[in-house]
């Protein structure tokens, strides 16, 4: 049963902590870990308090709640979706029986590792954001980063409740290690090579909450199907804070697009530089950078490790209550990318389940689609030509079948000698990086905005523009 988040306590949680005084104490004796971690590696940009969002509940009538709260004190709690009685595992060989209460032994160390992976994502995104706030561009722009950050702290307490509450003193160990792994560290690098990226300026920013949160809602949707119930639940509750996250992105680079384009027309131009905005071909760099990049979080075109996983009921596909297929998928085949010995890029069957990442990879791409479209319905709104698009999976990848060659963002191959003569055409330069980061002055200003991004439509929670959505200290 799901209780009522208790305040009083030191963990808000709807997981009846209270009724576990040894998880209880170790979540507790984590807490100050936490806040040490928040402290040296979170925002650096010094706050009175911020105007958060700050989850209280997982029910019908309304699960946050909005105030003006010392980023230190956000109430960093535990919740999970409630639970459904009548849940059925949906696919794979335990499909029809009843969800997971408890690990099952042989499949313990599968389950800690697949939340391993999504608990040091959460983390690493802060790290790699912290120094943002001294460049926002508004102070509608600073509270987001900062409801992304405290969430992402949230998510972090998300997989950290999971370890110690299921996985016993491995589990304990594992919670440890998320917070002595940091993003771009040489020593203790986080796991993933996104994380440990640079987002040293706003349109990166924008850029990762885009296309890389994004992977992070399409991991956490296969985790929503898992026969593990409590990681089913908390998946579930998780992405209901992510659709901020990516209300952040897609709005985000709609405003630099609109900025850029004003820009344009203005001057019937496409050198935007000079009149302090951003040149379409720079968004369409950082786009190719974070876009390829994030692809690679997909792993692999084939996995038979994800197909285990799939068959053993630990992770589902994307919307698997949607698939009309028999959810087993034994006999069943899927088309994948691959690169023969003469470098030629085609695409071969294979077993639909060792293609799982593929199939994942698949229904990412098409959401991001969406994301062009609507820009460059901004570029034609304004009566431009120029367009932007994604760039070809084969572009500037690290992971699976493409890593091996180099390519246009049409496709084309490339030699390495070609690549890196032309690369500073589709990436971005130390040119555009140093002019992207000099438009980065800060506005603190209440209902002031930079001039490289246009104000959003609207504000947050029915507020305006123009509110105090951040004290400065
Ligand atoms: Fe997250
Ligand atoms: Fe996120």
């Amino acid at each position: 049963m799901t209780s009522t988040p208790d305040y009083a306590e030191k963990i808000p949680n709807n997981v009846d902590l209270a009724g576990d005084r040894r998880l209880q104490r170790a979540l507790e004796s984590w807490q100050p870990n936490f806040l040490s971690w928040w402290e040296s590696m979170g925002p650096t940009l010094p706050t009175r308090d911020v105007y958060l969002r700050t989850a209280v509940n997982v029910g019908r009538e309304g699960w946050a709640h909005f105030g003006h709260v010392a980023m230190r004190d956000y109430r960093w709690g535990i919740f999970l979706a409630e639970r459904d009685p009548d849940r059925r595992i949906g696919f794979g060989e335990h499909k029809g029986e009843p969800p997971w209460q408890k690990v099952p032994g042989e499949y313990r160390s599968d389950l800690r590792r697949l939340i391993v992976i999504q608990g040091d994502t959460e983390p690493a995104s802060v790290e790699q954001q912290r120094n943002l706030g001294a460049t926002a561009p508004s102070l509608y722009d600073l509270r987001n980063l900062f409801q992304v950050n405290v969430e992402e702290g949230r998510h972090l307490w998300a997989m950290v409740y999971l370890l110690h509450a299921y996985f016993g003193r491995e589990g304990r160990e594992e919670a440890e290690e998320l917070l002595h792994r940091n993003s771009g560290s040489q020593d203790a690098p986080r796991i993933l090579g996104a994380f440990n990226e640079e987002t040293p300026d706003w349109l990166s920013f924008f850029m990762f909450t885009y296309f890389t949160d994004r992977d992070g809602k399409y991991q956490l949707g296969t985790l929503k199907e898992s026969a593990f119930d409590p990681l089913s639940r908390t998946c579930e509750f998780m992405l209901k804070e992510e659709a901020h996250h990516m209300m952040v992105g897609t709005t985000g680079v709609d405003r630099v697009v609109e900025r850029t384009a004003q820009l344009m027309v203005e001057h019937d131009s496409d050198e935007v530089a000079a009149r302090g905005g951003i040149p379409l071909d720079v968004i369409q760099k950082y786009l190719n950078f974070h876009y390829s990049v994030s692809l690679d979080l997909f792993g692999g075109e084939t996995s038979t490790n994800v197909a285990n996983y799939y068959t053993a009921g630990l992770k589902g596909r994307w919307l698997e209550g949607r698939r009309r297929d028999d959810h087993k998928l034994t006999g069943k085949s899927i088309l994948v990318d691959t690169v023969d010995e003469d470098g030629q890029i085609g695409q071969a069957e294979v077993a639909a389940l060792v293609g799982l990442n593929t199939d994942l990879r698949r229904e990412y791409i098409a959401d991001c689609e969406g994301g062009v479209k609507r820009w460059n319905r901004i570029l034609e709104g304004a009566g431009l030509g120029a367009r932007l698009k994604l760039p070809h999976a084969a572009f500037n990848r690290k992971v699976g079948a493409f890593a091996g060659i180099e390519a246009t963002p049409d496709g084309e191959r490339l030699s390495a000698d070609e690549w890196n003569g032309r690369r500073g055409e589709w990436l971005p330069t130390e040119v555009d990086k140093t002019h992207v980061r000099s438009l980065m002055q800060p506005v603190h200003e209440r209902g002031k905005i930079a001039a490289w991004i246009a104000p959003p439509r609207n504000g947050i929670n029915g507020k305006p523009f123009d509110y105090q959505y951040v004290h400065l200290a």
